[in-house]
């Protein structure tokens, strides 16, 4: 859905790496920081697989699934209070049925097809506006904002990602079960890491942070220290 023409003067912070990393928490504590605008592709890519779902397009079926992206009428809401995006889609909160896990598969499914990524760039793109954007995603800083002033790449172990998102599920009272997410993540990160079009991979001029040993608060502060080392 486009609505408005992104303003290219404001700088972009790019927030890349794979499943259960912490970017998206992270993402929510820089832009309250700094007061800037945030950009959740996963949601987007979540959205566009839960509506195709509910429309019985089939996950496989390139072309269907882009021809639907022009139509989904959606609004996302930062909460600050809550490091999370809400979203809201034909105007229903349906943020829960997009953060689930079923939702986070399929969406890597449709996240593969060059169709279905083309027809979303403009779409995440318009999301640069001032004061500034933290754009979180897999290939923000090579595809969708390849001249960010400001480019980082987060990882951790898998067996520490899993951790997160078992803790992250378990408060908020959702059953979860260690071996199962461990191996959705890692089903998810072959996936996002070996499709043909923007794989997931650190942009060459990217800060690769392992934040395995780091609090989100430490990962916050060397991010804020590299930006403003880039003057930014
Ligand atoms: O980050 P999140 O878990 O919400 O993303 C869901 C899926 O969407 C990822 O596993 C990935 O396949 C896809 N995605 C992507 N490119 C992005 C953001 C998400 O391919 N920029």
């Amino acid at each position: 859905m486009i609505t408005t023409t992104p303003d290219l003067s404001a700088p972009v912070l790019t927030l890349d790496g794979p499943s259960g990393v912490g970017k998206g928490t992270t993402a929510l504590l820089l832009a309250e920081h700094l007061a800037w605008q945030v950009l959740d592709s996963g949601a987007i890519y979540r959205l566009l697989a839960y509506a195709a779902k509910a429309q019985h397009i089939r996950l496989d079926d390139e072309a269907a699934l882009a021809a639907l992206i022009p139509k989904l009428s959606v609004r996302f809401v930062p909460l600050f209070d809550q490091h999370t995006v809400a979203v809201y889609w034909a105007g229903e909160d349906i943020s829960a049925q997009v953060r689930s896990r079923n939702t986070g598969e399929w969406a890597s499914q449709v996240a593969v097809w060059p169709q279905v990524r083309h027809a979303l760039l403009a779409w995440q793109r318009q999301f640069q506006q001032q004061p500034g954007l933290i754009a979180d995603g897999r290939d923000m800083g090579t595809m969708v904002f390849p001249c960010a002033k400001v480019k980082i790449f987060l990882t951790a172990q898998p067996e520490e990602r899993a951790k997160r998102r078992y803790k992250q599920l378990k408060e908020k009272g959702i059953d979860a079960n260690m071996p199962a997410i461990l191996q959705e993540l890692n089903l998810r990160d072959a996936r996002d890491q070996n499709r043909q079009v923007a794989p997931l991979l650190p942009a060459e001029d990217a800060l690769v942070i392992d934040t395995s040993n780091l609090s989100v608060s430490d990962v916050v502060s060397v991010i804020l220290a590299h930006k403003k080392n880039k003057r930014i």
